[in-house]
């Protein structure tokens, strides 16, 4: 089968270097450029994580074919904030092992990228695929980037760019606000436009998300090699526990990642069950869709609420149905996921046990060609 053109917009962030990961990882996936905005940390931060991350969970051979361009430092309209607190200073706090921001992989890689804008950029790759392939876009920091890319070249997205994939937003409930989900909160504007241009959008929310939690006790296994498993104890006692042994640099990377992460939602939210790996479901969606159930709806977003700014609106009983004009004319077109169509596919269930099964094969997968 053919693998699917995938253009990563991120913010990392522990979650999106899961994505990364997995993104360089999946045998069905290829990915043709990854792109930054601001979000989780400022944008000088996220696009050298990216290039880290690139460095050390790549082939050397990926990691040199696989561009990464810069793209918004700050939301549309509202002033900027970033996320310290879960993410750590940098963006990706406690993570030992990968090359530092002064490596020269990681400087060379940033260099060769200078100056030139990820919105153009998305737009030259979704270009250049060849006749009858179409890009898919995964966003998983602000979607400021991505609302600039489809307001400047609709003409390029409809015939070029087959969906759009999210992480953000959720149904009735929120992690940085009630009712309001990181990655919209910090720019709803950008994800307005997203969401209402016409173009097909997938929304992975906090519910999915959510249910894809890092946890120690069922998923220690994960981290560690094959060979390594008869030795360790079955079970670790929580989600904050130091990481286990036996682990190859890859694996100690992604212990240590995951298990700060883990610290950070135990002390912010007081959620000790492990740490949603949000990200990471955007790239498991496009390799398996059929692990995912969902449905389409009306979704809006919140601009000026007094308590629910940043909420995604998500018209699960069809209270909207009169406006739906273009949807009812013909819900294959691209209009019907527009301004006047149900906009957006939302996720609502994933196959656990099958995501970390695609997980560890991501692992296995870096750690045979993983440079560290
Ligand atoms: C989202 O916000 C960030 O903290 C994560 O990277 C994820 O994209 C979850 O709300
Ligand atoms: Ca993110």
């Amino acid at each position: 089968p053919k693998r699917i053109p995938v253009w990563l917009d991120c913010d990392p962030g522990h979650d999106d270097a899961v994505a990364i990961l997995m993104a360089l990882q999946l045998p069905d996936i290829d990915l043709k450029g990854i792109s930054c905005v601001f979000g989780n940390a400022s944008l000088d931060n996220t696009v050298t994580n990216a290039a880290r991350c690139l460095v050390a969970f790549g082939s050397p051979e990926q990691a040199q074919r696989t561009p990464i361009y810069a793209g918004v430092a700050k939301p549309l309209i509202r002033l900027v904030r970033h996320d310290d607190e879960i993410h750590g200073e940098d963006g990706l706090g406690g993570v030992e092992g990968l090359p530092a921001r002064d490596d020269p992989a990681v400087v060379a890689k940033l260099d060769e990228t200078r100056g030139k804008s990820a919105v153009l950029a998305m737009a030259d790759a979704a270009r250049s695929l060849p006749d009858g392939e179409q890009l898919a876009l995964v966003a998983t920091g602000a979607m400021t980037n991505v609302a600039l890319f489809v307001s400047m070249f609709p003409d390029l997205v409809r015939d070029k760019v087959a969906q759009v994939v999210v992480m953000g937003g959720a149904e009735g409930r929120g992690n940085r606000s009630p009712t309001a989900e990181f990655n919209i909160l910090i720019d709803p504007h950008a994800a307005s436009i997203l969401f209402d241009a016409e173009v097909p959008v997938v929304m992975a929310p906090l519910n999915v998300t959510h249910t894809a939690l890092f946890r120690p006790h069922d998923n220690h296994s994960l981290l560690v090699p094959p060979s390594a498993l008869p030795s360790l104890p079955e079970t670790t006692p929580d989600a904050t526990a130091s990481p286990s042994k036996a682990h190859t640099p890859l694996r100690h990377t992604l212990s240590t990642l995951l298990t700060f992460f883990a610290k950070t939602y135990a002390d912010v939210f007081a959620f000790d069950e492990g740490p949603p790996v949000h990200d990471a479901l955007c790239i498991a969606y496009l390799a398996r869709p059929d692990l995912f159930k969902g449905k389409r709806y009306r979704v809006d977003v919140e601009l000026q609420g007094e308590h629910t700014t940043g909420t995604t609106v998500v018209d699960l009983w069809e209270y909207k149905k009169d406006e739906l004009v273009e949807w009812k004319k013909d819900p294959d077109s691209r209009a019907s996921w527009g301004r006047f169509g149900k906009n957006v596919f939302v996720l609502e269930e994933l196959d656990v046990p099958e995501f970390w099964k695609l997980f560890q094969q991501t692992v296995d997968a870096a750690d045979k060609v993983s440079p560290l």
